[in-house]
């Protein structure tokens, strides 16, 4: 997979998507990724990529000009292109596994107030947020996104089964049990029973149990059943 990331801010993704299983990812060749400024896609002498917003009120927009001389220069046919931003639909694990199948995709990072709406319009297969708040720009997004995805393609997790079991995988609306390692007692905190009894087909129910307990807990949310607006 080929992703293409486009910032006035490469540094901040590349710290994340350069270290540990996504550096290890890139180093294998099972992913490229590529940082590029959006300044180099300016074309005046002050590299300007924000300008006032029409009809008024606070903060900048972003230009659609550089916007638009980046996606021609990097986009191909198997291009899928993302806007990061708070207005997107909440990303989720189903798209960050449908998203690990695709061959290329661009990750375009908005900063300031927005962008002009005809980049989303025209350039845009796709929006995301990665949850309700607000950072202060879609840089630390694109690295969130790219991280999820990138796990996904075979070879790159050591152990396949760890996504095949995690949370939100599957079915997607339950959350993980608890795990325990050694020692099997530790500050007088004993690991359940059940683990250390080498039943799996018991441990695997405690799971589930407890992977239930969990979500009633921390995510009812996930156990309501999907609005018809989906
Ligand atoms: N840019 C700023 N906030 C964001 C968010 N929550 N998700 C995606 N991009 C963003």
């Amino acid at each position: 997979m080929k992703i293409d990331i486009v910032t006035i801010f490469p540094e901040i993704a590349k710290g994340p998507l350069s270290s540990s299983i996504m550096g290890r990812a890139t180093k294998a060749g099972l992913v490229e990724i590529h940082f590029h400024d959006l300044r180099d896609y300016t074309t005046d002498k002050h590299r300007q990529v924000d300008d006032i917003p029409y009809g008024g009120g606070p903060g900048m927009v972003m230009k659609p000009e550089p916007f638009f001389a980046a996606v021609d220069a990097l986009k191909s046919d198997q291009s899928k292109v993302i806007f990061l931003t708070p207005q997107g639909p909440p990303f989720r694990q189903a798209k960050a596994v449908e998203l690990s199948r695709c061959e290329h995709l661009i990750f375009l990072c908005g900063h300031y107030e927005g962008v002009d709406h005809r980049v989303i319009e025209a350039l845009v297969d796709e929006e995301i947020s990665i949850g309700d708040y607000v950072l202060t720009n879609g840089t630390l997004a694109a690295a969130v996104v790219v991280d999820a995805i990138v796990r996904l393609i075979p070879g790159v997790l050591g152990d396949e089964r760890s996504a095949e079991t995690e949370s939100f995988s599957g079915d997607g609306n339950r959350l993980e049990a608890p795990q325990y390692t050694r020692p099997a007692e530790f500050a007088g905190m004993p690991v359940p029973e059940v683990l250390l009894s080498g039943n799996h087909g018991v441990i695997a129910a405690w799971r589930e149990a407890k992977g239930e307990e969990r979500t009633l807990q921390n995510r009812p949310d996930l156990m309501e059943p999907p609005s018809i607006s989906g």
